[in-house]
């Protein structure tokens, strides 16, 4: 049985900023319940250190850079049999914020330095010089705050296997040279075929180039980023990696996301007794102050206000589409100017509008299950997953076809509708007119309860449950494994 080291820089219920966080809680569990040794690894955050439980520390790390010894604590993820590690380093971790940003959402000053620590003590656990007598067959890292992991590790001659995953692009841990120099590293890692990008430290590159393997959060994402408009200047190098890359599609936890057993919703419900997503509804209305009305679509969004979700496309659309009888709920938190903005649109339309800026778990489940549709009008989007929360919550999602949204949703066509293949409404272009089409399609379908009912049931009934994802993660591992023994 191979042993799994799985690092991340978030985790649910530890603590999350977006889908990684959803991920990182939930496949290591998946491939426990398939029977591999699995250990997760991550930075011990003040707000993790007060949800972790019970913690042991059991190796003190000497790391360069960092003023002190670093301890590693060793724990379980809560709730699961999962054993835990978490590289606490107070001096670049014990402070209050998010885990990459501070209280006022700037990114921390010091991030190169915090995550070449993180690194550089995975790399100890990976080569078990941290004395724990534990030393996995394979190191998993996720994002660019890991990229540091496999580029280390592919200065050693006896070293485990690696792969990274990519769940987002755009983010790509750039640095200066300055910061590069400080941070000590072996002078051969700066050099365009290794971690510098035009003139400056890319942790990210890190990962792409020297990892045994790299994936992406969807096949349709894997090929999107072997071109220009996703590559962001990375899809050369990704081209010419494209016999190591792939596509898994990440799954669900329907454990925490289904209206029959969700503990934060007002009433459960599934597809048998769909009429009583009514009761979620009227408590959306509530919580965001639109007028108790029934028989209107409520349309919502929950997540990230930067570019990338394209949520400045409603903003233009607004008037247009105030025209017709809907209402809308946004939860939110991202760019001041959009955040701002929301705001602005909401008091534009009391009754018709509510919008929270913030960071709210419960909230977002209350969308999920009291909205009508769901909006994703993304410019890219690596896998996605409030539009695979939205199909089991019989809440319609209307979504760009790109990436992973593309994957997961079926556009609703007389042929889909016929077939049952149809699961939401699809756009291509990503411009406020395109949108706007979409919404009026969709609203158009909504006015027939009959249609509505059962394209809703139609993506209740779909299965993105981990099962799947965690099956082929596992063939993976095995493959990359066997590939670096020979
Ligand atoms: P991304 O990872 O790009 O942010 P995903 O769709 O993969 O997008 O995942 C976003 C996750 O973060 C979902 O679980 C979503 O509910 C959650 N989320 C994002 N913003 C908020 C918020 N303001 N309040 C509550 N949950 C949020
Ligand atoms: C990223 C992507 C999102 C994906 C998530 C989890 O944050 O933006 O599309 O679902 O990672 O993989």
């Amino acid at each position: 049985m191979p042993k799994i080291l799985y690092a991340c820089s978030e985790l649910h219920p530890l603590i999350k900023t977006g889908g990684l966080g959803d991920v990182a809680g939930y496949l290591p569990v998946a491939l426990k319940g398939l029977r591999q040794d699995i250990c997760v690894v991550m930075p011990a955050y003040r707000e993790v250190l007060a949800r972790a439980g019970e913690l042991t520390a059991v190796a003190q790390l000497i790391i360069p850079g960092a003023q002190a010894p670093v301890t590693v604590l060793e724990g379980r993820v809560p709730g699961t049999q999962i054993k835990l590690y978490l590289i606490d380093a107070p001096e670049y971790f014990d402070r209050p914020g998010g885990p990459y940003a501070g209280p006022e959402g700037y990114d921390w000053p010091d991030n190169a330095a915090r995550f070449c620590v993180f690194a550089r003590a995975v790399v100890s656990l990976a080569l078990d010089r941290a004395g724990l007598n534990w030393r996995p067959d394979l190191v998993h890292c996720n994002d660019w705050q890991t990229g540091l992991v496999p580029a280390l590790l592919a200065q050693e001659s006896k070293r485990p296997a690696t792969l990274f995953t990519i769940h987002n692009l755009a983010y790509q841990g750039l640095f200066s040279w300055a910061h590069f120099q400080s941070l000590g590293l072996p002078p051969q890692l700066w050099s365009t075929e290794a971690m510098e990008f035009y003139g400056q430290f890319s942790f990210i590159k890190g990962g792409l180039i020297f990892a045994d393997r790299l994936n992406t959060v969807s096949p349709r994402y894997a090929q999107e980023i072997r071109t220009p408009e996703f590559g962001y200047g990375l899809e050369g190098l990704l081209n010419h990696r494209a016999a190591k890359l792939s596509g898994i599609l990440n799954g669900v936890d329907y454990s925490l996301w289904d209206p029959r057993h969700d503990p934060y919703i007002a009433q459960n419900y599934n597809s048998l007794t769909l009429k009583l997503k009514a009761h979620n509804k009227a408590d959306l209305q509530r919580r965001f102050a639109l007028t108790e009305v029934k028989g209107l679509p409520l349309i919502a969004y929950v997540g990230r206000l930067v570019e990338q979700k394209g949520m400045d496309l409603l903003v233009k659309i607004l008037p247009e589409l105030m025209r017709y009888p809907i209402q809308i709920a946004v939860v939110g938190s991202g760019k001041k100017a959009l955040e701002q903005t929301l705001i602005q649109c909401a008091a534009a339309y009391p009754g018709r509008m509510g919008v929270y800026i913030g960071y709210q778990e419960e909230l977002a489940h209350c969308i999920e299950a009291g909205a009508d549709m769901f909006i994703m009008p993304s410019r890219f989007e690596p896998c996605g997953l409030n539009q695979i929360y939205s199909l089991r919550y019989g809440t319609i999602p209307i979504v760009r076809r790109t990436g992973g949204l593309a994957d997961t949703i079926v556009d609703t066509t007389p042929e889909s509708m016929k077939s049952g293949a149809a699961t939401g409404f699809m756009f291509d272009e990503p411009t406020p007119h395109a949108l706007l089409a979409a919404l009026l399609r969709a609203i158009g379908y909504f006015s027939s309860s009959h249609k509505w009912r059962a394209l809703a049931k139609q993506g209740m009934q779909q299965d993105f449950g981990w099962q799947k994802s965690a099956q082929q993660y596992i063939s993976l591992y095995q493959q990359i494994i066997k590939e670096s023994a020979v």
